[in-house]
C-alpha cells in the first residue's frame, strides 16, 4: 500500500484540469476570469459548466448576460492565464493589460485569440454548490484554433 492520507481539503486538487478563460460582456464592459473548473456535462445537446465564486467580477458580470464564451488555453499561455486569474475586472481591464484584441464571436462575446479552442455558451441553470455557483451553458458556437497542447492544473500549479 502505497497512499498516504490526504487532507480532504487539498485532495480534490488531485483532479487534472483544463485552463480556461471565462468571458462576458455588458455592454462596452468586457472581461474574463481564469477557471479550471469546467466541464462538459452533455453531447446532445452540447453543454458545459464552470464554477465560479460569487466573489467574482465575472460573476457580477453574468449576472446580466445570457451569454458567456470558454476559451481552452494552451500550453505557452500561461501568462493569460496568470493575469486573468489574479487580477479582478472590478479595476483593471485584462484584455488591455496583456494587449489583446479578443476574437468576437456570437453575441459579440469576447474569446481569446490563439486558444486551442473558444466556444460561445447560452446561459442555461445556474446552481449554488457550496461556496462557489456553477453555471450550466448549451454551446452555440465553437471555434478551433492552433493545434497545441491544452494547458493543465494539477495540485494547484500549471502541469506542463
Ligand atoms: C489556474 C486558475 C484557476 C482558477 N479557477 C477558478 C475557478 O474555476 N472558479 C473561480 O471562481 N475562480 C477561479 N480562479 C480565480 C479567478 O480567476 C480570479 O479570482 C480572478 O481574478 C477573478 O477575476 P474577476 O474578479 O475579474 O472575475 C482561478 C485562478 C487560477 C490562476
Amino acid at each position: 500500500m502505497s497512499y498516504e492520507q490526504l487532507d480532504v481539503s487539498k485532495a480534490l486538487s488531485h483532479f487534472s484540469h483544463p485552463v480556461a478563460i471565462i468571458s462576458v460582456r455588458n455592454g462596452d464592459e468586457v472581461n474574463g476570469m481564469t477557471a479550471a473548473w469546467v466541464a462538459q456535462t452533455s453531447i446532445d445537446p452540447p453543454i458545459g459548466y464552470v464554477s465560479i465564486s460569487p466573489l467574482r467580477h465575472t460573476w457580477d458580470m453574468m449576472q446580466k448576460t445570457e451569454h458567456f464564451g470558454v476559451s481552452v488555453l494552451g500550453e505557452g499561455q500561461e501568462r493569460i492565464a496568470e493575469i486573468f486569474g489574479t487580477k479582478s475586472g472590478r479595476d483593471t481591464n485584462k484584455f488591455n493589460t496583456l494587449g489583446i484584441d479578443p476574437y468576437l464571436g456570437q453575441e459579440d462575446v469576447p474569446l481569446i485569440p490563439e486558444s486551442v479552442a473558444a466556444f460561445v455558451c447560452r446561459k442555461m441553470h445556474t446552481a449554488e454548490i457550496g461556496d462557489h455557483f456553477a453555471v450550466f451553458g448549451e454551446v452555440i458556437e465553437a471555434w478551433k484554433g492552433p493545434e497545441n497542447k491544452p494547458l493543465k492544473w494539477f495540485r494547484s500549479k500549471f502541469d506542463i
